[in-house]
C-alpha cells in the first residue's frame, strides 16, 4: 500500500503531506543569495543539483560529501511522515543555499521574486520523462501505483499524475524566463555537451573556475561516476521509501530512450496531444536523438 495519496491542489496534483503544510511553503522566506534548481520530476534534478553543489564546493570532492538527505540540496515543498521536511532542512541550512523544487512556477513561494533570487530550471523532453517517471513510480513508495505502461502514459499525458502537466509546467516557466533571473537548460543539451552547459550555469551565476576544475566537474557528475556515488544515487535512502531492487534510481541517462517503450500507436497519441499543447509556444524540444 502506498503511503501517502495524490490530492489536488491549487490545480496540481501532489503528496498530500506535501499539501497539509503548505502555508509553511507560502510564507517560505528566501534569501537573496538562494539559488533555486526547478524541474518537473525526472528531468535531471539530481544532476544539476550535483553540478551546483560541485560548483560551490569549487570542485573539491571532500566538501561534497557532506552526509545529508535528499542528495545534500533539500526539495523544498516535499514532506515525508517521520523525516524533516523540505522546508524545516532549509530554514537551518546555511546561506548560500541551494534548494530543489518541482513545483509549477505558479506556486513558488513569493518571496524569491521579491529577492531576485536566481532560478536554474531543467526541462528534460516529454517522452522520455514519460519513461523515466514510470520507473521512478515504481520505485517510490509515496507515489501511487501506476499500473500499466499504457495506462500511465495516457494519465501523464492528461496532467493526472504527481506535479500535474509536463505541458503546464515548462511552458509556465519558460513564460517567465525573462521576467525572472531564470536560466532555462535542457537535459538533451547537458547530455550532447556538459562541459558547455556548466559554462552556462557559472556565466549566470557570475563565477569563475579554471579549466581544470571545470573538468574535473564534468567527469565527477557523468552518469557513470554519478551512479556509483552514493552520495547521488539515493542507496542511502531505505528500501521502504525508494525501492532501487528492480531498478536503479540511476536507471539509464540517456536522450531518447522512451524510443524502446512508445509503441507506435502510443506515440501517435502522444504526438497529437503533443501539438495540441505546444501550439504557439516558442519553447521547443529535442525529442528525436
Ligand atoms: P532515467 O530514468 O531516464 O535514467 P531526477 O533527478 O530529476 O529525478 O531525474 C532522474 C533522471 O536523470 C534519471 O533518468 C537518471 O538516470 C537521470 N540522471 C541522473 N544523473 C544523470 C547524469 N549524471 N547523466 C545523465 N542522466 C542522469
Amino acid at each position: 500500500e502506498a503511503i501517502t495519496r495524490v490530492v489536488s491542489f491549487r490545480g496540481v496534483p501532489m503528496s498530500k503531506y506535501n499539501v497539509e503544510n503548505w502555508e509553511r511553503m507560502d510564507y517560505f522566506q528566501a534569501r537573496h543569495d538562494d539559488v533555486v534548481i526547478a524541474t518537473y520530476p525526472k528531468a535531471g534534478t539530481t544532476w544539476v543539483s550535483e553540478i551546483m553543489d560541485m560548483i560551490y564546493a569549487g570542485g573539491d570532492l571532500e566538501k561534497c560529501q557532506r552526509d545529508a538527505i535528499y542528495n545534500r540540496v533539500p526539495y523544498m515543498e516535499i514532506r515525508v511522515p517521520g523525516m524533516p521536511s523540505g522546508v524545516d532542512q532549509l530554514e537551518v541550512l546555511a546561506s548560500p543555499r541551494l534548494i530543489k523544487t518541482h513545483v509549477p512556477i505558479h506556486l513558488m513561494p513569493e518571496s524569491f521574486w521579491e529577492k531576485n533570487c536566481k532560478v536554474i530550471y531543467v526541462a528534460r523532453n516529454a517522452k522520455d520523462v514519460a519513461v523515466s517517471y514510470f520507473f521512478f513510480h515504481n520505485m517510490v513508495k509515496a507515489l501511487p501505483d501506476p499500473g500499466p505502461w499504457d495506462k500511465f502514459v495516457t494519465d501523464y499525458m492528461n496532467g493526472a499524475v504527481s506535479y500535474g502537466s509536463w505541458f503546464d509546467h515548462v511552458k509556465g516557466w519558460w513564460e517567465r524566463r525573462n521576467q525572472y533571473q531564470i536560466l532555462y537548460l535542457f537535459y538533451e543539451d547537458l547530455k550532447e555537451d556538459p562541459k558547455r552547459e556548466i559554462k552556462k550555469i557559472l556565466h549566470f551565476l557570475k563565477r569563475e573556475l579554471s579549466e581544470e576544475v571545470l573538468e574535473k566537474i564534468v567527469h565527477h557528475t557523468s552518469f557513470q561516476i554519478m551512479s556509483k556515488n552514493t552520495m547521488a544515487n539515493y542507496k542511502t535512502i531505505p528500501n521502504e521509501l525508494l525501492n532501487q531492487t528492480n531498478t536503479a534510481f540511476m536507471r539509464k541517462g540517456e536522450a531518447g530512450d522512451w524510443k524502446n517503450h512508445f509503441t507506435v500507436a502510443q506515440n501517435e497519441m502522444f504526438d497529437t496531444h503533443y501539438q495540441k499543447e505546444m501550439l504557439g509556444t516558442s519553447l521547443h524540444f529535442r525529442t528525436e536523438i
